[in-house]
C-alpha cells in the first residue's frame, strides 16, 4: 500500500463513493440489495489495499479476517498463533496463501508489507503487543477490551501520538447505522432528556459462559506453545483449560465486565456523546456456574454520568431471557430501544397523561366536579402515547466488516478512527470500576484529573 499512505482523503472519498453506486454491487460473491449496499465500497486496487496481518487467530481472529476480506480493501499478509490448528484453519480460510507464523508475532512486525496488525489475543497480551505494534511503526486494530487494566490506557494513547499511528478498537457496534441513527435521535431532542439508560446481555449455556470446546489435538510444545500464549503474565504450569476459557480468570480478563458491558458501555458513550462515568457501584456473584471461574457469573452495575443521566447494567448466564436486552434509551418525551445484533429500534413516545381521577377520588364530588373544569385538567388527563414506531435501518451489514472498514479508509486518509485509543481506554476504564466496586465492594469514582479510579 506505499504509494496509498500519500493519497488525501478527498481522493480517497471519492474512490469511495464511485464504488458503491447502484445495483450489482457484489459481496463475498452476493449480490447486495440496493437498501443494504451504500456501506461497502468497491474493492480497492492492489496498489491501495492496505496489508495485513492478524496477531490471535482463535474465535475473533477468524471474523476479522472474513471481515476484513468483505472490506475489500485489505491484503491478508501473515497471521500468527500459538496453535497450529488455528494457522491451519487461516491457511484454509485464505486458499493457502496467508503466510502463517507460529508464536512468533514479532517476525511479523519486520515486514514492511505488513501496514496493520489485527490484534485479537487475550486480554493479559493486549498492552505488550500493542506498544509493540506501534512502535514497528504499524497501525493497530485492537479488540476490545483495549485493555486489561486501568492504567495500560494512557500508555497505549501516549505511544499512538508518539508513533502518530492510527488505532482503532473493535467494539465494532458503533460503526452500525443503527447506532449513528440513535446518536442523531439524542441529538435532536426528540426523546427529551434522557436520564436513565437500561442495558443487559443474557446467556444462557456453557459456551454462551466461556466454557469453549478444548481441541483434542492439542499438545503443548508439539502443535502449541504455553509460554509465548503465558507472554507477560506471570509464569504458572500448563493449563489448556487457561487457554481456551481465559475469560473465567482474573489474570487475563475482567469477565463479564470487559467481554460483555465494555460493548454496550461502548454504545453508550458514542450515543450519548459521554466520556466517563463519575462513578460506579457493582454487584454480583457467582450463583449456578461453580465450574471453577473466578468472575461472576451474574453482574449489576449502576454508573452515574456528569451529562446528567445514570446507567443500569446487567448481564447474567444464567437465563437467556431477552426480557430488557439491548439497550434502552429512556428520555423524558420517548424511550429508544435498541435490539442487538439486528438494526432496527423501537421508538416509543410517552404519553404524558396526568392521573388525577386517581389522586383526587377521596375530593368531596363537587369539589372534583369544580376542579376537573379548571384549567387544562380533562384534557391532561386523557392524553395518549402515540403509537410505538419501529426504526429500519440498513443494517445488518456486518458490523465488524464496517468497523474494520472504517480502520482501513483511517490507515490510508489518517484520519484518526472514531474508536481510537482515547475512547477505548474509556470504555475498558469505565468496565474496569465496575470490577473495581464488585471486586472492593466500594464506590469506584473516576478521577478525571488523574485518570485513574479511586474507591
Ligand atoms: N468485538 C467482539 O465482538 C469480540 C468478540 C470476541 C472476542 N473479542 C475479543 O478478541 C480477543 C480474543 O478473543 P477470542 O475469543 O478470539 O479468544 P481465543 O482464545 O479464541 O483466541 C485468542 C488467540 O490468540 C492466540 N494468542 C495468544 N497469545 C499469542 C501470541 N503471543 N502470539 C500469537 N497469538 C497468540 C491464541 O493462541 C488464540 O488462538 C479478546 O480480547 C476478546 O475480548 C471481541
Amino acid at each position: 500500500m506505499s504509494s496509498s499512505r500519500d493519497l488525501t482523503r478527498r481522493d480517497f472519498m471519492r474512490r469511495s463513493a464511485s464504488g458503491v453506486a447502484g445495483l450489482g454491487l457484489l459481496l463475498d460473491g452476493e449480490p447486495v440489495p440496493l437498501e443494504a449496499a451504500p456501506v461497502m465500497p468497491r474493492p480497492a486496487s492492489p496498489a491501495d489495499r492496505v496489508g495485513v496481518g492478524f496477531i490471535g487467530f482463535g474465535i475473533r481472529g477468524n471474523i476479522l479476517l472474513e471481515a476484513a476480506k468483505k472490506t475489500g480493501q485489505a491484503d491478508l499478509i501473515a497471521v500468527s498463533d500459538c496453535y497450529q490448528g488455528h494457522l491451519g484453519r487461516a491457511k484454509e480460510r485464505t486458499d493457502g496463501k496467508i503466510e502463517t507464523n507460529f508464536a512468533q508475532f514479532r517476525k511479523m512486525l519486520e515486514r514492511k508489507d505488513v501496514d496493520a496488525v489485527v490484534i485479537a489475543t487475550p486480554d493479559h497480551w493486549h498492552l505488550s503487543m500493542v506498544l509493540e505494534a506501534l512502535s514497528a511503526g504499524k497501525d493497530v486494530y485492537i479488540e476490545k477490551p483495549m485493555t486489561k487494566d486501568v492504567e495500560d490506557g494512557p500508555k497505549m494513547i501516549e505511544a499512538a501520538k508518539r508513533y502518530s499511528r492510527i488505532v482503532q478498537v473493535g467494539s465494532q457496534w458503533i460503526s452500525m447505522e443503527q447506532h449513528k441513527k440513535a446518536k442523531e435521535i439524542v441529538a435532536s431532542g426528540k426523546l427529551g432528556k434522557v436520564t436513565k439508560i437500561t442495558a443487559a446481555y443474557n446467556r444462557n449455556s456453557s459456551t454462551g459462559a466461556w466454557n469453549y470446546p478444548i481441541p483434542p489435538d492439542l499438545e503443548n510444545g508439539v502443535n502449541f506453545n504455553w509460554e509465548e500464549w503465558l507472554g507477560p503474565a506471570s509464569p504458572r504450569p500448563y493449563n489448556p483449560e487457561l487457554v481456551f476459557r481465559y475469560r473465567k480468570y482474573w489474570d487475563f480478563s475482567g469477565g463479564i465486565s470487559t467481554d460483555l458491558f465494555v460493548h454496550l458501555i461502548n454504545s453508550i458513550h458514542f450515543i450519548m456523546g459521554a466520556t466517563m462515568p463519575k462513578s460506579v457501584v457493582a454487584t454480583g456473584g457467582i450463583l449456578f456456574r461453580h465450574d471453577g471461574r473466578e468472575v461472576p457469573d451474574t453482574l449489576d452495575a449502576l454508573f452515574e454520568y456528569p451529562e446528567g443521566f445514570h446507567v443500569n447494567m446487567a448481564s447474567t448466564f444464567n437465563s437467556a431471557s431477552t426480557a430488557g436486552q439491548g439497550i434502552q434509551l429512556l428520555g423524558t418525551d420517548a424511550a429508544l430501544t435498541l435490539l442487538l445484533g439486528q438494526g432496527d429500534m423501537i421508538l416509543a413516545g410517552e404519553s404524558h397523561r396526568e392521573g388525577y381521577g386517581y389522586s383526587i377520588d377521596g375530593w368531596p364530588k363537587a369539589l372534583q366536579d369544580q376542579w376537573w373544569e379548571m384549567d387544562d385538567h380533562r384534557e391532561e388527563s386523557k392524553r395518549t402515547a402515540p403509537e410505538a414506531e419501529t426504526l429500519k435501518t440498513s443494517d445488518p451489514m456486518d458490523a465488524t466488516a464496517l468497523h474494520m472498514l472504517e480502520f482501513f479508509e483511517s490507515v490510508r486518509s489518517r484520519k484518526p478512527c472514531t474508536e481510537n485509543a482515547e475512547v477505548g481506554h474509556h470504555a475498558a476504564a469505565a468496565g474496569h470500576m465496575v470490577n473495581i466496586s464488585y471486586r472492593s465492594g466500594k464506590t469506584a469514582v473516576w478521577d478525571a484529573e488523574g485518570g485513574a479510579v479511586k474507591t
